[in-house]
């Protein structure tokens, strides 16, 4: 059996003085009509570890992608970044408008200990866009070769990654640097990790998985690893998930729900939930009722009363008391997907009362994925869950049980670490 190598962490790193390349994953919703940040949440949580490096006197240069070609609307420079760090920090965040050229690199050699720089978006790089990734396939030290990496990694002591919303991504500045420089896992990167391996690896009993939404690729990505490898119990369906479930078991719901779900290409996933049910049909729990909306009111409708005529919207009062009960008596409960189209005031009600349930229970709470988060935003105090995770493709994959190019290459990277350290 191999040992697991311990990722080094910036307690590991002799930093005063020295010239820090820092990756945080600071990719926010862009207001399509002020062209600002609309929400802070990542920024907020990359700041600990930019405090920590900046106090100690490290020379500290960060990088980060905003939007990508294929989230074009985004795609944004990072000047707006900068600043919101700055007064977040109460301290100087320079910005340059350059990636890694020859503004960056003179920008990067003249700062002083304690200073800190937002260079900006990788994103404006070829080598960084998600579609380069898709259809190059380096490998990350084929990565180490490219513009980004050959003209930064020379300027640095040392590299940290910070960004676990990003862990999906294999792109030069996510899994490249760790070939060429001594590499630290940042705080919320850790933090992260260790939360999600509560979750994934070795959670408390009952264990629960609640998926809503309507990414409900994600949620059958998640499905089948939680369920075949025993890591949930039980899991809730909700949404869209928990409607594809109930066509599975040859329940009709109606004409304009049945064509919502084929507008969204997602009938496909009826066959999927089919052999989900004849696998572990004691584990997966479907709606009781539902909510549709009739001339702007919230009507309810119990599962033998359908087909309905009416789009579903949300689960009703009866699904929404089972699923409370179960919150309440689990000890872990992992979140993706709201359970109806929050949004809509009539169709509020199931996600108010099981993020509200998610906010009471004694059990061991994560949630992630931008609509959850943004949802829990709304309804509840989001400290009152344990563990709200920056990740979406990220912590699906994760919990997909798919491995993160991130890990992957930090644990590569730790082994030259520690092995430096031992000659
Ligand atoms: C995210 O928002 O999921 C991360 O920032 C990664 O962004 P990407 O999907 O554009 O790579």
């Amino acid at each position: 059996m191999t040992a697991v190598v311990r990722i080094p962490t910036l307690d590991d790193l002799e930093v005063a003085g020295r010239r820090v390349l820092l990756r945080v994953d600071i990719n926010s919703p862009i207001d399509p009509q002020t062209g600002g940040i609309a929400d802070f949440n990542r920024i907020d949580k990359s700041l600990p570890t930019i405090r920590d490096l900046a106090d100690r006197g490290a020379r500290l240069v960060l990088i980060a992608h905003q939007g990508d070609t294929l989230d074009y609307h985004n795609l944004v420079d990072l000047a707006q970044h900068a600043a919101a760090l700055s007064g977040r920090l109460g301290r100087p965040v320079g910005f340059v408008d350059d990636v890694a050229g020859p503004a960056a690199r003179r920008a990067i050699k003249a700062l002083g200990d304690g200073d800190v720089l937002l260079l900006d978006n990788l994103r404006y790089l070829t080598e960084e866009v998600s579609t380069f990734e898709r259809d190059v396939k380096l490998t990350p030290q084929q990565m180490a070769g490219t513009y980004l990496v050959r003209n930064l990694a020379p300027l640095f002591d040392c590299y940290v990654n910070d960004a676990f919303a990003a862990a999906h991504r294999a792109s030069p500045s996510m899994v490249a640097f760790q070939e060429v420089l001594p590499t630290a896992a940042g705080r919320l990167l850790m933090t992260e990790l260790e939360a999600l391996s509560a979750v994934a690896d070795s959670p408390q009993r009952p264990c629960l998985y609640l998926l809503g939404g309507l990414k409900i690729a994600d949620a059958f990505g998640m499905l089948g690893k939680v369920l075949a490898d025993g890591t949930a119990d039980e899991v809730l369906t909700a949404g869209v998930t928990g409607q594809v479930f109930l066509l599975a078991r040859g329940v009709e719901l109606g004409a304009a729900s049945e064509q919502f779900i084929k507008d969204r290409n997602l009938w496909g996933f009826v066959d999927e939930a089919e052999q989900h049910l004849s696998a572990h049909a004691g584990s997966i729990r479907m709606p009781l009722d539902f909510a549709v909306e009739v001339k702007g009111k919230r009507v309810e409708v119990t599962v033998d009363d359908l087909p309905t005529e009416h789009l579903i919207v949300d689960i009703g009062g009866r699904t929404i008391a089972a699923y409370a009960e179960a919150i309440a008596r689990a000890a872990t409960v992992f979140v993706n997907g709201p359970p109806g189209a929050y949004e809509n005031p009539s169709a509020q009600a199931g996600t108010r009362a099981l993020w509200q349930a998610l906010a009471d229970t004694p059990a061991h709470t994560v949630i992630g994925g931008g609509d959850t988060v943004s949802s829990a935003k709304r309804f509840i105090d989001p400290d009152r869950i344990d563990v709200v995770s920056t990740g979406g493709g990220a912590l699906i994959r994760y919990l997909s049980g798919k491995p993160l190019p991130l890990v992957e290459a930090m644990k590569a990277a730790a082994e030259r670490f520690w092995e430096s350290r031992r000659r």
